[in-house]
């Protein structure tokens, strides 16, 4: 659904103890940051990645605001956000200012409310940043 290649580059958006960063780099042998600006979850995710020879090299966990965080580099996005409706609208000029053309957002559960999915796979909507401009 995101394209995903080795060597591309996901961020999480809210990465709780890990287990999304952890599959994509198991998986798709992608690069991942996961944001979490939860210190437990933080200190969780990371003692996991630590004991996993496998995904030290590929994930990467930051404590931080992902309203602060630059995406410029990201080659796709993926989010499941608890807090709903408005920190997606928080995120929306964000995204769009930020992404490089032809990345992609997965958000699992929760829509954009002025965009339209390009797909919707069960419960997980996906977006591209190059057909986002047109719908806001
Ligand atoms: C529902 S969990 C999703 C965890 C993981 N991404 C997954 O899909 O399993 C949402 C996470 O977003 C974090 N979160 C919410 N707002 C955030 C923000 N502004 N910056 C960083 N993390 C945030 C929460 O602490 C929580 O751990």
């Amino acid at each position: 659904m995101l394209g995903l290649k080795k060597g591309m580059l996901v961020y999480d958006l809210g990465s709780g103890t890990g287990d999304v960063v952890i599959h994509l780099a198991r998986k798709y042998k992608v690069k991942c940051v996961g944001i979490e600006i939860d210190p437990l979850k933080v200190l969780l995710s990371k003692i996991r990645i630590s004991r996993a020879k496998d995904l030290r090299t590929l994930i990467e966990i930051e404590r931080k605001n992902f309203l602060s965080v630059d995406l410029s580099k990201a080659d796709a996005i993926y989010l499941f956000l608890s807090g709903g409706t408005k920190i997606m609208k928080n995120l929306e000029p964000k995204l769009l200012r930020e992404l490089k053309e032809g990345v992609k957002i997965a958000s699992y559960v929760h829509s954009f409310q002025k965009w339209t999915p390009e797909a919707s796979v069960r419960d997980i909507k996906i977006y591209s940043i190059s057909n986002l401009e047109l719908n806001v």
